[in-house]
């Protein structure tokens, strides 16, 4: 049986996929301001693929001066099949696969170390999508998968009514790393004071955990002051050792439910939360879906060829926020009608968008941001 040549690591294969980075011998245009803005903001009329090796030149000189990009933020066409009105959705999968392989060669070289690389798709692609960032950035590089639910009602028209894209996020820093420098969520829990505790106000957390991981420290009886012995609950441990639960109580950090008959529980101050960490399950109620994305994007424009495929804002929202910090950089190389960059700016975060369709920036995009408060950034062209 013949074999393909051997590879040094599992990576996805296609016909005439490039051996090399073809970006070598492609050629990069010079980017043109054809507006200049009064803020740090670019809007780049151009094909992404051309866009994105000429930044990578001009990171080190004028368009990115000495920001790299903290968050990139890719929704290209999913490749579902499709013709809309505004882009072409119907590639060879071949295809797809090389444009997409080459954006994110030349992004790699434009990103932040602390930066992180969103890509959104559905199931068209996703599970291609996921295995080129693999080859890209590295496994070692991969946080998680959101999946996010883009319609609530149902489709009788499919074998299944599908509900969500998924967004695959990489850090080249790593994990553990990006974990470190990324935003956790708002924590919207109340906090009370209800014994005048001088640290301010707080609210109980359970002071037992899953059984898995525990040693044997773990388990032992607990007193109550009101004498009643207690083991950990089924299947569970004391969240802290028998020295540090009692340095807790001594610390005055144990609430005791029940007047003293009920499970210990640790009181939790609202300045020593530092946000949750995001889930990878994000719902329309929280993010919006594509029906709100759609109503938002006819509020500020109107018009009667609206934008097709236009994402919630609060989406943009919520991944900016995760990834970045006010000052930061954002690209989105597939701006579509302006969503990102919209948000971005609302943010104060600076941004760089790429959309090659000329009537989706000058009819969409440009007056969206305009409307929405944006207003102010450079308008750029692709020259030869
Ligand atoms: C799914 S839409 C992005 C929607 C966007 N997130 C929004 O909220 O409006 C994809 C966009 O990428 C653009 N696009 C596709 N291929 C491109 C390329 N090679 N260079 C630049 N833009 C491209 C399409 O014209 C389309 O506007």
């Amino acid at each position: 049986m013949g074999r393909v040549a051997p590879v040094e690591r599992p990576e996805l294969r296609w016909p005439g996929k490039a051996t090399d980075v073809v970006e070598a011998v492609a050629h990069v245009p010079e980017l043109v301001v054809e507006q200049p803005g009064v803020s740090d903001n670019v809007l780049i009329i151009a094909e992404n693929g051309a866009a994105l090796r000429a930044l990578g030149r001009s990171s080190r000189a004028d368009l990115l001066a000495e920001s790299l990009v903290k968050l990139a933020y890719l929704d290209p066409p999913y490749n579902t099949g499709n013709r809309f009105d505004h882009y072409d959705d119907a590639m060879h999968s071949a295809h797809w696969l090389d444009d997409l392989r080459e954006r994110l060669l030349s992004l790699k070289k434009i990103m932040h170390t602390d930066g992180s690389i969103w890509l959104h798709l559905d199931d068209s692609e996703q599970h291609h999508g996921r295995c080129l960032m693999d080859e890209v950035f590295g496994r070692e590089a991969f946080v998680a998968t959101v999946i996010w639910q883009r319609r609530t009602s149902r489709d009788n028209r499919t074998a299944f009514s599908i509900s969500h894209d998924y967004i695959h996020v990489y850090a080249p820093a790593g994990p553990k790393r990006w974990k470190q420098v990324r935003n956790g969520l708002a924590d919207n829990g109340a906090f009370a004071n209800p014994d005048n505790d001088p640290r301010g106000p707080w609210r109980s957390v359970p002071l037992s955990a899953q059984a898995g991981h525990a040693t044997a420290s773990q388990f032992y009886t607990i007193t109550t002051p009101r004498g009643l012995a207690l083991e950990p609950p089924p299947g569970r441990c004391w969240t802290y050792t028998a020295s540090r639960f009692q340095e807790l109580v001594e610390e005055g950090r144990v609430y005791w439910p029940k007047g003293g008959l009920g499970r210990p529980r640790l009181k939790r101050f609202e300045g020593e939360v530092t946000g949750l960490a995001p889930s990878t399950l994000w719902l329309a109620d929280e993010v919006g879906d594509n029906a709100a994305a759609k109503k938002e994007l006819l509020r500020s424009v109107g018009g009667d060829r609206p934008f097709d495929t236009p994402k919630p804002e609060s989406l943009m929202e919520r991944i900016i926020h995760v990834a970045t910090d006010p000052g930061d950089l954002v690209l989105d190389p597939y701006l579509g009608s302006g969503t990102t960059a919209l948000v971005a700016a609302r943010m104060s975060r600076r941004w760089v968008g790429v959309e090659e369709q000329e009537f989706t920036v000058r009819n969409i995009a440009v007056p969206r941001l305009e409307a929405g408060g944006a207003g102010g950034f450079a308008l750029v062209v692709a020259g030869s």
